[in-house]
């Protein structure tokens, strides 16, 4: 292949190159699809940096794209099918209960992400589906409010709205629209001012509601497509029945404005209660992802079980998590005087007990002990855990007192 991007060849798709990621940082990628933007008037490529998570592959210009020196492996088997099976709407209903049946399996089986050679052939080859399906993002912003937000992942939109570089979504009920005057039109007749469903929480300025799948089919369905803008490796967009729905909100004159949410299964056949967590790209760091963990235990406790969220985690859902257990479990252990197992933790606080002997294993807390898992602590050393990084007060905490809500019970359908 001759050089590029001197204009006689481009780059190929399914080969490794050294891609301009950032101001000066040359890193080994793959071209994974290319288009032409009108607007540019240029040739444009998506490429994936070796070793990033996926939420920064981007579309780049040839210019930032050059040979590297070492020798290539041109990956063409991926390349024909590509085209052919990206917007395949392969969504059935037969293929959705495989794809959840088997992401069951694949998630029992560990809490971290396994790699393809690893899993069992079912499951990688729905791993590498899931890969070939998702690998190219084509819509690189959302708007929604008044924030214009950079896309992480793919997600199915349908038809032409899953193409376009933008995509307008009013902030209330979700609905996406292509087009800004669409956009500004529908703002002027949305009657819409907050979540559908029922608010189960209030404090100061924020709130929570509750939104069941099946009565809010549309709404929770347009929530999963924009929350796979930035989750990576969730499969429910369409199949929203079996679903509660939990969105924070931040509340002022005008309305609740939607800042993330938490899904949860009514009837979980596992302990989980948590599917899947999001705190839109704007509002992230700044405590509402710990406080959205905090209630879905909060829930738990009131159901009087413990649950655990689905996994894999993500990178980020993971630190979420270990901080928010870690914080809980040394309060505890800090305030308490007298010897807690456990179980007892798990009784107080609603954490399993396999995510509390994790926790307690990354803060050195465990010693495993004739065939038992062990708290081994003194008060010294809680003291110096709360100094370290492990102890991290959240910014925004949940009140017991303002939750008004009762677990899910199962409605015969005819008395609904
Ligand atoms: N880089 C490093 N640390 C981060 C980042 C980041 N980009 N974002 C959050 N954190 C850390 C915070 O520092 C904080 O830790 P600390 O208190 O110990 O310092 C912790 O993560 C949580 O911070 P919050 O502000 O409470 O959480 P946030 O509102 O940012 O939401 C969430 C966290 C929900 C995981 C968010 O990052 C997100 O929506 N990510 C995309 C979707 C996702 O990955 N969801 C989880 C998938 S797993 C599942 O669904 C079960
Ligand atoms: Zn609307």
């Amino acid at each position: 292949m001759s050089k590029v991007p001197n204009g006689e060849s481009s780059p190929v798709i399914g080969q490794k190159y050294s891609i301009l990621r950032n101001e000066n940082s040359w890193v080994t990628g793959e071209v994974l699809q290319q288009r032409y933007n009108e607007n540019e008037k240029a040739k444009e490529y998506y490429v994936h940096y070796e070793g990033f998570n996926r939420r920064l592959d981007e579309w780049v210009t040839a210019s930032r794209i050059k040979e590297t020196e070492t020798v290539l492996t041109p990956k063409t088997s991926i390349v024909p099918k590509l085209e052919t099976v990206l917007f395949d709407p392969s969504l059935d209903q037969s293929d959705r209960k495989i794809t959840r049946n088997q992401k069951r399996k694949h998630d029992e089986i560990n809490h971290v992400e396994q790699s393809l050679e690893d899993m069992d052939p079912t499951t990688a080859a729905l791993e590498r589906e899931h890969e070939a399906l998702t690998k190219v993002k084509y819509i690189n912003k959302v708007q929604i409010g008044k924030y214009e937000i950079d896309t992480w992942y793919f997600s199915p939109y349908p038809d032409e709205y899953g193409k376009v570089p933008k995509l307008w979504v009013c902030e209330y009920c979700l609905k996406y629209m292509r087009l800004e005057k669409t956009f500004r039109y529908h703002l002027g007749q949305c009657t819409w001012c907050q979540p559908a469903g029922r608010e189960i929480y209030r404090k100061g300025s924020i709130s929570m509601w509750e939104v069941d799948g099946s009565d809010y089919k549309v709404y929770c369905q347009n929530l999963c497509l924009l929350a796979k803008l930035f989750l990576d490796h969730k499969t429910l967009y369409f199949d929203v029945e079996p679903f509660l729905f939990y969105i924070c909100c931040e509340v002022d004159r005008y309305g609740a404005h939607i800042v993330g949410y938490f899904s949860k299964e009514k009837v979980s056949s596992e302990v989980n209660n948590v599917a899947c967590i999001l705190t839109l790209p704007p509002f992230q760091r700044k405590g509402y992802g710990k406080f959205l963990i905090a209630f879905s235990y909060e829930l738990s406790k009131i159901e009087k079980v413990a649950g655990s969220p689905e996994k894999p985690l993500s990178d980020l859902g993971k630190l979420s998590y270990r901080s928010y257990w870690s914080w809980v479990l040394l309060e505890i252990l800090r305030d308490y005087n007298g010897t807690l197992s456990i179980r007892d933790l798990s009784e107080i606080t609603s954490i399993t007990e396999a995510d509390i002997i994790y926790t307690m294993q990354l803060m050195n807390l465990v010693k495993y002990w004739k065939g038992q898992h062990v708290i081994c602590v003194t008060g010294k050393i809680i003291e110096e855990l709360i100094r370290s990084e492990h102890f991290k007060r959240p910014q925004i905490t949940v009140d017991p007192t303002c939750i008004r809500w009762t677990p899910y019970k199962k409605v015969p359908r005819s008395k609904k």
